[in-house]
């Protein structure tokens, strides 16, 4: 597919203008204490919630039942969280011994270079399955996401550009396309090449606009990220984010799992939208 394909869209580039004003915000703020502020706040024991949902599956892949993904997203290293900040998400992770991990992308805030203070931390975990993630819209911005991609891969992680991995013991299928923003190129035809019939098949897109657009029989969920729960949910800050399609979308055959994130961007400040993982159970019991 092209970049005239519906799953490029919706389409909202930030402007010069707009990235100045979130990078000096972020500045004075973490010049305030803002780091340490939220990782009191937001990701000890006390702000991270664990959200546990039930996916689907047709009976005839009952063999999957209770097989365990743990979602992580938007991670945005960089001005207000580094890698010891992740201890207690990590943590919470790994308790769960989950089958697989994904991750949907924003890894970083501003820069490529900000991967590198959450590399070693992240790089901690692992699943019997894998561990899989795709390219959110921060992570393009110096056009080096490819170096991303190798110094992660040096710890498993595998970040899944218009791709698709076979886990053939499981006969599943994890795809991950590009980003519809920031991407150069988005290819789900190409991601899932590696489909064969009867396989189950999860999918990664940042961006939870193009959800709709991934959905098909035979893909039991879309797992995107990107509008961070609303961050500020609530009138008029929730019109300077992106728009939040909720945190889980029935859409016929698949079900879109939007996670709140971790991180943030333009200031060390959710409210009504706490950073979460969510782990999603895969189960054919109606
Ligand atoms: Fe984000
Ligand atoms: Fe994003």
């Amino acid at each position: 597919m092209t970049r005239a394909d519906p799953l490029r869209q919706p389409v909202r580039r930030h402007s010069w203008l707009r990235r100045a004003f979130f990078r000096t915000s972020e500045c004075v703020l973490r010049m305030l204490g803002g780091r340490a502020w939220y990782r009191w706040r937001h990701l000890s024991p006390r702000g991270l919630r664990v959200r546990e949902e039930v996916v689907r599956i047709p009976e005839a892949r009952a063999d999957l039942d209770g097989l365990v993904v743990a979602h992580l997203s938007d991670v945005h290293a960089g001005p207000f969280l580094k890698g010891r900040d992740l201890d207690h998400v990590l943590a919470t992770v790994k308790a769960r011994n989950p089958d697989v991990i994904v991750f949907t992308g924003d890894l970083v805030a501003n820069r490529h270079e900000e991967a590198e203070l959450v590399r070693a931390e992240l790089g901690s975990l692992s699943a019997p399955l894998g561990v899989f993630g795709v390219f959110g819209n921060h992570d393009y911005r110096d056009r080096r996401e490819g170096e991303l991609a190798a110094s992660y891969a040096e710890h498993g992680w595998r970040f899944l550009r218009n791709e698709g991995v076979r886990i053939a013991e499981r006969r599943m299928v994890v795809t991950g396309v590009e980003d519809p923003e920031e991407g150069r190129a988005l290819d789900i035809d190409a991601a899932r090449a590696v489909l064969e019939p009867g396989d189950l098949e999860l999918c990664l897109c940042h961006h939870p606009g193009a959800a709709a657009a991934l959905a098909r029989e035979g893909c039991v969920a879309v797992f995107s990220g990107h509008a961070h729960g609303g961050q500020m949910d609530v009138w008029p800050l929730t019109r300077f984010g992106p728009p939040h399609p909720g945190l889980r979308v029935e859409l016929g055959p698949t079900v879109l799992i939007a996670s709140r994130g971790i991180g943030v961007v333009g200031g060390p400040l959710r409210f009504r939208a706490s950073p979460e993982v969510v782990f999603v159970r895969l189960s054919s019991d109606t």
